[in-house]
């Protein structure tokens, strides 16, 4: 019998996930379906319970649901918690399993498909909302040296605050006191590229060799020219991160783990 999935979100229209996750059960010879389902802003609740009772396997959740998804589901890995959001539900008779991919999702696009370790390496995290709070554990775990900058500073310190461990090297600060430094990797994850408006970015931020990387996709951001511009080595919109997630959420549904790569080669013919 066919497992039924789906994504969740408001609005759904432009979402790739069926289109991938279609590409990944062909691919493993899963036999399930995906399809993206409109939730009302007042009903995402009641569409899971919905699914939940129709017998659907578990759901990808986005804007703007995944702190919803956060209270509802009733269990989580522990990196969950410091993203205070979920993005993959397991649905498993009355258990509702909450995880959260993203991070991972970001990480393995940087590691496998980019080449580019991230330990110890100097990370710039732009952004405090809920996409930086959903990556930055994971770069944490990943080894790398972790800046957090925000245009609201109070932000980034308490996102930083809530990460510092006894290995790991995090900090939150303003745009004025990244003046004078370089990083080996800038992530942009805040939501400025969708206004169009320029970050207050010093033209000197690329160390040699730098990673400019915007979670974005589908456009060339001002971020990604301002990084061309300034020296950043290696430019990348975030395609790669969202096929990542999937192949992750796909993982904890299937136990199976799909090819990225022709995925992504599949989406990027398209754009
Ligand atoms: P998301 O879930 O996409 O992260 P969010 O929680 O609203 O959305 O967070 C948006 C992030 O983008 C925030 O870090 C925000 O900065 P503030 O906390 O200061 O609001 C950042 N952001 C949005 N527009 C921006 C801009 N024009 N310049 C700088 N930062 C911006």
């Amino acid at each position: 019998m066919t497992d039924r999935y789906a994504v969740i979100g408001h609005p759904i229209a432009h979402s790739k996930s069926p289109q991938i996750h279609k590409m990944f059960a062909e691919q493993t010879g899963q036999d399930i379906s995906y399809e993206a389902i409109l939730a009302p802003l007042d009903g995402f609740a009641a569409t899971v319970e919905r699914l939940r009772k129709e017998g659907y396997k578990g759901c990808n959740v986005t804007v703007p649901f995944k702190f919803e998804a956060y209270q509802l589901a009733r269990k989580y890995p522990t990196h969950v918690y410091a993203a205070q959001a979920v993005n993959t539900l397991k649905l498993d008779g009355d258990t509702i399993l909450g995880d959260n991919t993203d991070g991972t999702g970001l990480v393995h696009d940087i590691q496998f498909n980019l080449g580019i370790t991230l330990n110890n390496k100097r990370v710039l995290l732009i952004g405090a909302g809920g996409a930086a709070y959903g990556v930055a554990l994971p770069l944490r775990d990943a080894g790398a040296i972790l800046k957090i900058v925000n245009r609201t500073s109070d932000k980034a310190h308490a996102l930083a605050s809530s990460l510092i461990s006894n290995k790991s090297i995090i900090s939150g600060c303003s745009f004025d006191e990244i003046a004078n430094q370089e990083f080996d990797a800038v992530i942009n994850a805040t939501s400025a590229g969708l206004t169009d408006n320029e970050l207050p970015l010093p033209p000197t931020i690329f160390a040699p060799g730098a990673l400019a990387y915007d979670m974005m996709y589908g456009r060339e951001t001002p971020f990604m020219r301002f990084a061309r511009e300034h020296g950043a080595a290696v430019v990348s919109d975030g395609l790669g991160m969202l096929v990542e997630q999937a192949a992750e959420s796909f993982f904890i549904w299937r136990g199976v783990r799909p090819e990225t790569a022709p995925v992504i080669v599949a989406l990027r013919a398209q754009q």
